[in-house]
């Protein structure tokens, strides 16, 4: 195979996964997974939680809490590309929130600002919500024992 016809055909393929992709996905969700923000571990965070999902994979959130307000926030997951999705429209989301009203975020309220999630992904955005409470959770048993 010559470079030019190997060229040829890993741009043919690119566009059979773009167009599944965008067949299956929001283009929010694309959008999100293909250049993803806060992705990765925050220095010294206040709080962080960390689940694995019924599927396998692990989600972490990282947070640094100031005055009760989230000053930054991070994610790193070894899931699929909805939950990078969902870990970086999250973390967006909660920066420069209290954390009582980033405790409010439901999983329901992120698949809408994703613009959906096909049914056999839903789970992903539970994963990362239930994720952002555990850090939360931490914090304030945390605080507490202060
Ligand atoms: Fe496991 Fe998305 S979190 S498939």
């Amino acid at each position: 195979m010559t470079d030019k016809s190997f060229e040829k055909t890993v741009k043919e393929l690119q566009n059979k996964i773009d167009e599944s992709e965008e067949a299956e996905f929001s283009s929010k969700v694309i959008q999100e997974y293909r250049n993803p923000t806060h992705f990765g571990l925050l220095k010294n965070p206040t709080t962080q939680g960390m689940i694995k999902g019924p599927c396998g994979d692990t989600m972490k959130i990282m947070l640094h809490i100031e005055n009760q307000s989230i000053t930054d926030a991070s994610f790193w997951t070894d899931g699929c590309g909805p939950t990078i999705a969902c870990g970086s429209l999250l973390a967006k989301t909660i920066i420069g929130k209290s954390i009582d009203e980033a405790k409010k975020i439901s999983p329901e309220q992120l698949l809408r600002l994703l613009g959906g999630l096909p049914k056999d992904h839903v789970h992903c955005s539970k994963l990362t919500v239930n994720t952002l409470h555990q850090a939360i959770s931490q914090y304030k048993k945390m605080v507490k024992r202060l």
